[in-house]
């Protein structure tokens, strides 16, 4: 494993993280307690310290199989980062909730299901300018970084683009962007990445292997399950985007590396990326991430 600072949070974190939406169940697939294990125990043998979760990958149910592993393990071999600023009702279906009141309860609940007592990198996930524009949330958060609860704000840009959210990160404390940044989507670099570097943040890329595309294990035409959120997005977006897999898959990929493999360590060619990361769903997948980082300069 190779390991990156991670912005002015002076985090050292590896290259490789993992991603966990996955065991909240929008998937296709529904996690038990001994996979997860398996997953994070796998990571850990491979030399991964950076776990992401949030508040709605279930109902906090993604972070309650992590807190529970935790509780097992040691805690301190782990930086956890997790996101506020939803509530989960049902599969893909959560409403917005960014006030500060409610906010100070969704950190409480995400500590309780984390079982720890403090979080490493607390993200605003995804929330629109309007409820980022409030000194009031931001307030308290910082009386949470001073308890204790909290190490390091974070922010998570919906649009790959909010150039908004990303350059204030430093008015309100926040020292991490993650956001989407893979082969297939370079939006960050033009206006997001150049920010990062002007306000020493950490970056971690997510969606990496643009949802599993850049695996090149899906044919143009494939189709998802109605409990996998890939059913979710435009059939006829999809098949372009798994036709211009097809090209880089002739035309960039060196022959015989794995292609998921390379679309990790092609995110990580840019210094700016302090890691990525992928959605696991088995110690296989884990283990081949990590070695991605092999092919890391
Ligand atoms: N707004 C936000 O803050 C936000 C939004 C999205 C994601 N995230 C975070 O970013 C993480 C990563 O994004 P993502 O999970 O959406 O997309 P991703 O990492 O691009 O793709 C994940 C999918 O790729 C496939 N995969 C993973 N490793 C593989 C391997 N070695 N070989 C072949 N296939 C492999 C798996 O699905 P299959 O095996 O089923 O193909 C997996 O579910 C999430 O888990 C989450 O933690 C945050």
């Amino acid at each position: 494993m190779k390991y990156r600072r991670l912005g002015k949070t002076e985090l050292n974190v590896s290259v490789i993280g993992i991603g966990t939406w996955q065991f909240g169940g929008e998937w296709g697939m529904q996690f038990n307690q001994g996979e997860v294990d398996a997953i994070l125990d796998k990571g850990q043998e491979c030399g991964i310290n950076l776990v992401d979760t949030a508040e709605c990958y279930g109902d906090h149910l993604s972070e309650s199989f992590i807190g529970d592993y935790m509780s097992r393990r040691k805690r301190e071999d782990w930086i956890i980062a997790t996101k506020f600023g939803h509530h989960f009702h049902e599969r893909f279906t959560r409403t917005d909730v960014f006030d500060a009141e409610d906010v100070l309860k969704q950190l409480d609940a995400s500590l309780k299901a984390l079982k720890t007592d403090y979080i490493d990198v607390y993200q605003f996930h995804s929330g629109p300018d309007k409820v980022f524009d409030n000194d009031q949330l931001w307030t308290m958060l910082d009386k949470q970084v001073q308890a204790g609860k909290i190490r390091h704000l974070g922010t998570s840009i919906g649009s790959n683009d909010n150039l908004h959210q990303t350059d204030a990160s430093s008015l309100v404390n926040s020292k991490v962007i993650q956001v989407v940044y893979n082969r297939l989507d370079r939006v960050p670099e033009e206006r997001v990445f150049p920010s990062c570097e002007r306000q020493d943040l950490g970056v971690l890329a997510r969606v990496p292997l643009a949802s599993g595309f850049l695996s090149g294990k899906y044919k143009p035409g494939a189709q998802f399950d109605a409990t996998d959120v890939r059913h979710r997005q435009d059939a006829e977006a999809v098949r372009r985007k798994l036709e211009e897999v097809e090209r880089i898959r002739r035309e960039e990929v060196p022959a015989g590396v794995d292609m998921a493999q390379w679309a990790l360590a092609w995110c990580l060619k840019n210094p700016i990326v302090s890691s990525v990361i992928p959605g696991c769903k088995s110690p296989e997948q884990v283990a081949s991430n990590a070695s991605a980082a092999d092919l890391v300069e």
